[in-house]
């Protein structure tokens, strides 16, 4: 992947820890320059990636400190190419007893935080011709995992989401497109892989009969914040081995 985002800079959310962090690295061994915006550990994570990594702490729904950060990236950086909307939470709870704070929660970081980051993103990339958005949906935003109603209603609005600022924003110069993974062994996920019943439901669902690693997410980002996708637009690509093709019997 080296040099395919040679020049261009951008914002990473989430990107302290998990998914969000291998992206930072991957895409600032692409050449790129990353600010990783996140409520816990973003300096810390900058200072280790390194290459000009810049650390923006904040929350992604809080939008004057979101508009704020971003600013001080497309500052520092001189250009605003890309965001990668990667900031998410899981919660999981029975239908019935789901609680609404835990639904408000969740949907407020994982869909309105997108919208919100979006949104200043946009902003910024409009002043300048325009850029590229990509959201991390989920598997579960095409299929129910069982026992987590928000967290799926939440992944099921990115994919919207990421249609309609695909419809909106094209003829202004900006692409928007999600990436949905399925299992990725990150501290998020690290329940699951705890659990031998969860391993053989993962293993059996996934025709390539295994879980996902940080590095399998971060190639499709690089490519669909890259030249190579510049004629994919509105898409979610599932990243899953399978899962979510194969959901049929
Ligand atoms: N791990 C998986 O199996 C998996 C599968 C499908 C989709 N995803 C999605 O990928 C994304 C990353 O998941 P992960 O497994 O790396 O998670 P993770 O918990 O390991 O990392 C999430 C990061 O987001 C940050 N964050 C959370 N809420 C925030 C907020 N309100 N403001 C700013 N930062 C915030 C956390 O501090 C953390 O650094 C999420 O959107 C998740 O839903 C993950």
């Amino acid at each position: 992947m080296s040099g395919q985002l040679e020049g261009r800079a951008g914002v990473v959310t989430g990107g302290a820890r998990g998914i969000g962090r291998g992206i930072a690295q991957a895409f600032v061994a692409a050449g790129a320059r990353v600010a990783i915006f996140d409520r816990d550990g973003a300096e810390e994570a900058a200072g280790a990636i390194g290459g000009g990594t810049l650390g923006l702490p904040g929350d992604v729904t809080d939008e004057a400190r979101v508009a704020e950060a971003f600013e001080t990236a497309a500052g520092a950086f001189g250009r605003f190419d890309f965001l990668v909307n990667n900031a998410g939470v899981r919660s999981q709870m029975g239908f019935v007893e789901h609680t609404l704070a835990a639904w408000r929660a969740t949907l407020d970081v994982n869909l309105t935080g997108t919208f919100v980051c979006s949104q200043a993103a946009a902003r910024l990339m409009l002043a300048r011709g325009g850029g590229k958005i990509v959201n991390l949906a989920s598997i579960a935003g095409a299929l129910a995992l069982t026992e987590r109603a928000a967290y799926n209603a939440s992944k099921g609005g990115v994919i919207a989401l990421t249609q309609s600022i695909a419809a909106e924003l094209a003829s202004q110069g900006i692409q928007c497109n999600a990436i949905a993974p399925g299992l990725v062994e990150t501290p998020l996920s690290a329940p699951y892989f705890a659990d031998p019943r969860m391993r053989e439901i993962i293993r059996s669902n996934t025709p390539l009969g295994r879980w996902g690693q940080v590095h399998e997410i971060a190639g499709p980002a690089i490519f669909l914040c890259s030249a190579a996708s510049d004629f994919v637009h509105g898409a979610t690509l599932f990243v899953d081995g399978g899962w979510n093709a194969a959901k049929g019997y």
